[in-house]
């Protein structure tokens, strides 16, 4: 049996995009493809979605708008991999330059509530047959944007089936959790805009707190919860990462699983990268030092090419360890590195790096910012990719560093951890190492990885070495779309 997935999600690499879970659901649902799925994906229309999608019909007005005066479900494909992607057309809720969630003063839109539940509303009207061409035998919902699709599908067997129970959903669900920091909270009277069950608001449902939670609405409703590294998978179980939803995550445990992210090797390759002043790979490097010095000459920086370049592509957030990296600063510039940050973010960190650049011409620069193709010159010509998360669910940035020959250099925790391999004598030795890693959240520890660096920078053959066995390692798709394919057909099955 073909397996029909939907994915529905906020983001979609190319056309949308405010972090790595748009690169993910770009590149699976293509995974899934080639491994012989059904794979098709439903998104809100914002601007970026409407303007992009190629062969963009209609499909069937929705019943029911959340209060927007309007909404309708059309059907493009994605340029470039072809996958179908159904959009929601209500532009009273998605039609708003700037970012999806927030507005122009960075505060969350006062309709978030709506504006997401039409999301997961609609996941569930297509399998219900919404779309008479096509009915998905999986919903597979990302992060709380998407959270309620579970719980209408809920709904809607308890409308059909007699019996407190009901009958069975009309499609089986999983629930991607990208990052647990983002719950989707609102208020409690909230709820009935929702049309969900009254008994729905319960703590055995998606109350939170005495709140509305679309999160927990996801974990709760979902048949299978997955995230996007086994190492995050352990964390949430616990106090200390769980976000509040350790014991739900626990009480989950054997219907949830860890599947680390892949990379899109067609977008993040440094030998077919048209953004990137030279193309390389690990067996004809000499374009790497040409992307180096192009880089430092684009952020002004001193010519140096034997000056280690240290770089950051990231959210400027609390997640993400930055304000460590900023104690820690002083340690790259007085050995005689250089800096350079592309972010956008927090004020404060945004603030401390520009100062930091103002102190330190020759050897700190920052772009404020999201600009996609910088992201790829700065890889392309970095030494050293700093990922000093706090937490980090997975992490593409390592990834893309690995594949470029940038080392990446990690805290030790979720995705980071099962993704590189500190340069220990040990494991330098053994051949396996591909990074630098550090235990401890602390500006010290930081701070000796960074000394470390600077020592296996000097010992340039080990340094070559260790680059080229980050450049050879797979993080494809494919073995993570066959992770998927495996618990999908699980599901079916069990129908
Ligand atoms: P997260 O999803 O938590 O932001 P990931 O490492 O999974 O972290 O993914 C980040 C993605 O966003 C990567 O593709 C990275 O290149 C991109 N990115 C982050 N910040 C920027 C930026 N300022 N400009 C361009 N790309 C960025
Ligand atoms: C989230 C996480 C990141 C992960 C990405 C894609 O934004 O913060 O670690 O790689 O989602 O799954």
């Amino acid at each position: 049996m073909t397996i029909r997935v939907l994915h529905v999600a906020s983001e979609l690499y190319p056309l949308l995009k405010t972090g790595g879970l748009a690169d993910v659901t770009a590149a699976l649902p293509a995974a899934l493809i080639e491994q012989g799925a059904d794979a098709r994906v439903l998104l809100p229309g914002f601007p970026g979605v409407a303007a992009d999608l190629a062969d963009l019909r209609p499909v069937a007005r929705l019943e029911r708008s959340f209060g927007a005066p309007e909404a309708s479900l059309e059907l493009g494909r994605l340029p470039g991999s072809g996958v179908p992607v159904y959009m929601i057309r209500a532009d009273a809720f998605y039609a708003r330059p700037g970012n999806p969630y927030l507005d122009a003063e960075h505060v969350p839109y006062g309709d978030n509530a709506e504006r997401f539940a039409l999301l997961g509303w609609a996941a569930a009207q297509l399998a219900l047959h919404l779309d008479a061409n096509w009915t998905p035998h999986i919903v597979h919902a990302h992060d709380w944007h998407a959270g309620l699709a579970g719980a209408y599908l809920r709904a809607a067997a308890r409308e059909r089936g007699a019996g407190s129970h009901g009958a069975r959903p009309p499609a089986r669900s999983v629930f991607t959790i990208h990052n647990l920091a983002y719950q989707g909270i609102f208020p409690a009277q909230q709820f009935d805009a929702l049309g969900l069950p009254a008994n729905f608001f319960d703590m055995h449902g998606v109350e939170f707190y005495g709140q509305l939670s679309f999160l927990k609405a996801g974990l709760y409703y979902a048949d299978k919860i997955t995230t996007v590294s086994p190492s995050y998978a352990r964390e949430i179980q616990t106090v200390a990462q769980g976000g509040g939803l350790e014991a739900l995550l626990k009480g989950r445990a054997h219907d949830l699983v860890g599947i680390l992210n892949g990379v899109d090797y067609a977008v993040w390759s440094p030998a077919g990268d048209a953004a990137i002043a030279a193309r390389y790979s690990a067996t004809r490097m000499s374009g790497k030092l040409r992307c180096k010095s192009a880089l430092q000459q684009r952020f002004g920086l001193a010519s140096k090419h034997d000056a280690p370049v240290f770089a950051v592509v990231s959210r400027l957030t609390e997640q993400k360890g930055l304000d460590l990296l900023l104690a820690a600063l002083p340690e790259i510039v007085s050995r005689g590195g250089q800096l350079v940050v592309l972010g956008t973010g927090d004020a404060s960190l945004e603030q401390g790096f520009t100062r930091a650049a103002r102190q330190h011409p020759e050897s700190v620069a920052v772009e404020l910012g999201f600009d996609e193709t910088l992201a790829h010159e700065i890889v392309a010509g970095a030494d050293v990719m700093m990922v000093p998360s706090r937490f980090e669910p997975c992490g593409l940035t390592q990834l893309y560093a690995l594949a470029y020959g940038a080392l990446p250099l990690v805290h030790r925790v979720g995705g980071l951890a099962d993704t590189v391999v500190d340069a220990s004598l040990e494991n330098l030795a053994d051949g396996l190492a591909t990074g630098f890693v550090f235990e401890r959240f602390e500006p010290d520890a930081l701070t000796a990885a960074i000394r470390r660096a600077f020592a296996l920078y000097a010992r340039s053959r080990d340094w070559r070495e260790t680059r080229a066995r980050g450049m050879h390692q797979d993080f494809g798709w494919a073995a993570s779309a066959q992770r998927y394919m495996a618990l999908y057909r699980e599901l079916a099955d069990s129908v």
